[in-house]
């Protein structure tokens, strides 16, 4: 567990625990969370909860700041040959963005994806007008890969994505890891 500084105060990455479920479910059903990501309205604690339970393919990172969850990442990875291909999704509760949160996760997500799970690759949809989340993955390495066109609905429209990723040679040029 490590905290960083924030204008908000201190704020604390850490693992998942049981107790996150309530805060998780309040934190996908705002608005600005809902603009980014693909979580509902109104989002049920049941489903967080179902999330939450399949820890055989998931690696949750926390943000909390006065022991509430605020933000998230989880690293979802496959079975067979995409054993080693993992996706992130994340997000920041909608009064704590722009303090740095959101790019601590995904370093955070990154070093432990690559040096710890050993993953060959690490990607993630982002919608195109996500002005803040691909600012953050291009500062961690990410780049755009390809543009899925009207992938997702938002207030009755649809919008592109794109398509990011970073592999783990990428990761290791950026970070002068040497393999051995
Ligand atoms: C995307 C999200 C995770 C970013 O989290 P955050 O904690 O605000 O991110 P950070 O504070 O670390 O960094 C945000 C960066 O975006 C930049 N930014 C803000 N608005 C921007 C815009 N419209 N265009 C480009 N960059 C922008 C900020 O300047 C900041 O960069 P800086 O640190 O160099 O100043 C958060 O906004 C969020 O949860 N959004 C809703 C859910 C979501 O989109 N999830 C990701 C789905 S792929």
């Amino acid at each position: 567990m490590k905290s960083f500084d924030t204008t908000k105060g201190s704020v604390l990455i850490r693992g998942l625990r049981t107790r996150d479920s309530e805060d998780l479910a309040d934190l996908m059903s705002l608005p600005g969370v809902i603009y980014g990501l693909s979580s509902m309205p109104y989002t049920n604690e049941y489903v967080v909860k179902a999330l939450m339970a399949d820890a055989s393919s998931k690696h949750w990172l926390i943000a909390e700041h006065n022991t509430k969850a605020i933000g998230y990442l989880y690293l979802q990875w496959g079975i067979g040959r995409w054993r080693r291909v993992a996706n992130i999704a994340m997000a920041v509760h909608d009064l704590y963005t722009g303090n740095g949160i959101g790019k601590t996760l995904v370093d955070r997500a990154l070093h432990v994806g690559f040096l710890y799970l050993d993953f060959e690759r690490i990607e993630l949809v982002v919608y195109q007008d996500n002005g803040p989340g691909i600012a953050i993955y291009e500062k961690c390495g990410l780049t755009i890969e390809g543009k899925r066109e009207q992938q997702v609905i938002r207030e009755g429209v649809y919008y592109d994505s794109f398509l990011m990723g970073i592999t783990r040679t990428q990761y290791n040029e950026r970070h002068g890891i040497s393999k051995t």
